[in-house]
This record gives structure tokens, sequence and C-alpha cells, in this order.
């Protein structure tokens, strides 16, 4: 069978660098041959968290900059990626990558969600064709934008028999419903690691929480927890899809301020673990009880504090990092988005109604060929 090469990019609300995976393609399978995460240039990993978090004055130049800089970033990491695999650009049919986000607002009107890194560079710089700007088409078509993942997750996790659930936890936490035989749902179920990161980073000045070890030596504040699921995002009716702009350490601090007593910052980081688990466990209960195994991918399936919170979120389930479902966890959000491109190429869909919201499926991004100096 014919084989296609893709290379998948991924950067999260996590901020913390890229994901690059290069992919090969035979009909209905897919195989991982390489993968790097390259952690964004500290300057630049300032320079974002300023424009994201609207810190300081917020000029065009630096939007303008960025969009560029973190596309000759990924020229960079795609580089690094081929070297390593020694594969030649010419054999690549397709780069998906999914930009930075710097801004996800579905519900403003209009509604947008803007990404950087810009894929024409990118697609210069490496030479290869690429797919960028996953999300417009189906925000245009009154979707969400997200999550984008799910209809990989059923390409590449489906089972003929069973249901089963893949939660993908990144900056922000997003469930996948697999059944077999019915339309796929999903949507953000609210914050993964983005507010376990900054606290960490606030009061322990590491950029995360490894392992979920600051997180289990502090105590579940109840108090705390009970204002934090409180918060009116939880409770709304999918289709949803949130981020960094609703789930930040103003938020939590706003929070924080209303206790009777303060919190020790090791048991304010042990009771935001138990939020995310808690509220993943409340969601999958909600819409999926019939699941018996639940796959976890992303970052936080790495912290193992917090995929025991969650197997207790889960009575009775398996729950189980991807890796046992053939695709090794934090590689799962890049070989989507090459998978993606594969999808943007052959003219297929790449968002599901039933997920994002929107009013029909769409073919997901934007194609953008390399421009070569005239002859
Ligand atoms: N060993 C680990 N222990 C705890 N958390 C981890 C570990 N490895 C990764 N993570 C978490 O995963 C995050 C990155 O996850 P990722 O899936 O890349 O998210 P995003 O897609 O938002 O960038 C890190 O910021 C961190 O919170
Ligand atoms: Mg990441």
């Amino acid at each position: 069978m014919e084989t296609e090469l893709y290379i998948g990019l991924m950067s999260g609300t996590s901020l913390d660098g890229s994901d690059c995976v290069l992919v090969e393609f035979a009909g209905q399978k897919s195989k991982l041959l390489h993968q790097l995460t390259d952690d964004y240039p500290e300057q630049l990993r300032h320079r974002l968290q300023d424009l994201i978090d609207a810190r300081g004055h917020i000029r065009l130049e630096d939007i303008g900059s960025l969009h560029e800089q973190i596309a000759i970033t990924y020229a960079t990491v795609v580089g690094k990626v081929l070297a390593a695999a020694q594969v030649g650009t010419d054999r690549i049919t397709a780069i998906g990558s999914h930009g930075q986000t710097v801004c996800h607002s579905p519900d403003s009107t209009p509604p947008f969600s803007l990404q950087l890194g810009n894929p024409s560079t990118l697609a210069t710089l490496t030479g290869i064709v690429t797919v960028g700007d996953f999300r417009s088409a189906d925000i245009a078509l009154g979707g969400q934008g997200a999550p984008l993942v799910p209809a990989f997750h059923e390409w590449m996790f489906a089972s003929p028999t069973a249901a089963r659930v893949v939660i993908n936890i990144g900056g922000i936490a997003n469930i996948t419903v697999l059944r077999p035989g019915q339309a796929v749902t999903g949507f953000d179920v609210g914050p993964g690691n983005t507010l376990m990161d900054g606290w960490a980073s606030r009061n322990r000045g590491m950029p995360y929480d490894d392992n979920g070890t600051w997180a289990a030596s502090g105590k579940v504040n109840a108090e705390l927890l009970a204002l934090l699921r409180a918060d009116p995002y939880f409770g709304r009716m999918p289709p949803k899809s949130t981020g960094r702009e609703h789930f930040h350490l103003d938020w939590l601090d706003g929070l924080i301020a209303q206790l009777d007593r303060a919190a020790e910052p090791e048991d304010v980081q042990a009771t935001l673990a138990e939020l995310t688990a808690i509220e993943l466990g409340r969601a999958i209960e909600s819409v999926a009880p019939e699941a018996t195994t639940v796959g976890v991918c992303g970052g936080g399936a790495l912290n193992q504090h917090l995929m025991s919170r969650l197997q207790q979120a889960l009575p009775g389930r398996i729950v189980e990092s991807t890796n046992a479902w053939g695709l090794a966890p934090e590689w799962v959000e890049a070989t989507a988005f090459a998978w993606l491109a594969r999808q943007r190429l052959l003219g297929q869909p790449g968002a599901i109604p039933s997920v994002t919201g929107a009013s029909r499926a769409a073919v997901l991004g934007g194609v953008y060929v390399p421009v070569s100096d005239p002859i």
C-alpha cells in the first residue's frame, strides 16, 4: 500500500513549546516515525506570556513579529526532526501546524480563535506544503472551533464493540466519547494543567509540578474546591470550549481571596489537581456512564498524582495512558494535526458537528504552498 509522510506540529495552551512528529500514513493506519519537543526559547515564551496575559503594552508590532518568530521556531523544529529521521523534505506531503493560540473566543460577537505562527513563512522556510488555520472554518459555520482532536481520536482509538472515552489533559482538559455506531461527542471540560503550572511557577519557580509531587504533599481545601467548581463554565451544556482567557491565575486569586482562612500554597496545588480530576470524572459520569475504559493523553498523563486522582474520580473504570492504546500520550495531539493536514489534502472533514456545534462538518485548514524564487 502507498505510504505518505506528514509532519504534525502542536503548541498548546501550556506554552511549553512545540511538539513535532513525523508520521507515516498508509490507508487506515498510522505509524509514528519520529518525535521531538522543542521548548520555546525563554525570551519568546516570556513575550508570548506577556501578550496572552495582556501585561504591559501590547503593540501590533509584537503580534506581527511573534507570528513570524513562532514560524521560524517551528521551521527549526521541523528541520531537527527531518535530520534526526534522515528524511528529505521532498518526501513529506505536508506539515499540519496548529499554531500558538493567543486568544480563543468562540462565544464573542463575532466569534474568533487566533493562532500565531505564519503558515506561509513556515512553508517557505521548510519548502514543504503547510496546512494551518485549522479552527476558522468550523467557527465560520457556527461551531466552537474546538476541540479538534476528537475526529482523530475516533480514527485512532475507536473500538467496534465497546464505548471508550479519551481524555486529553493539556493546558485545558477535553474529553472525546467514542461509542460504536454513534456520533462522536466531546468538549472542553475545564482547566487541565494551566492553573497547576501557573501556581507552581509563581510559588516554586518551576515550570510544572513534576509528577504532581508538590500537589501530593498538600491537602485538598474543600472550601476552595467548592468555590472553583461553582464557576458557571462547569455547569454549561456542551458544545463548549475554553482557554486561558477564562481559567487564569487572576481568576484563581479572586476565589482564594474569598476564603475564610488563608490556604497553604501546596494545599492550593492539591486542590487544583483535584479540580481537574473531579470535573473530568463528573463530566464522564454524566455523558458516558457506559464507558468502562478511559484513555488519557496530553502532558497531564505523565503526572502520576493527577492520574491517581483521576482513577479515584472514576471508580470502577480502567483509567490508563493511551500508551496502552498504541500511541504515547505526549504525541497524540501533534499526530492529530498531521492527520488533520492529511484530511485537508484529501478534502475530508476534520471537525465533528456533534462536538463543535457547527452547522455541518467542515474541511479544516488553509493550504500554504512554499514560495520559490523566480527562475
Ligand atoms: N512529568 C510530568 N509531571 C507533571 N506534569 C507534566 C509532566 N510532563 C508534562 N506535564 C504537564 O503537561 C503539560 C504539557 O502538556 P501538553 O499536552 O503539551 O499541553 P499543551 O497541549 O497545552 O501544550 C506541562 O505544562 C505540564 O503541566
Ligand atoms: Mg505542549
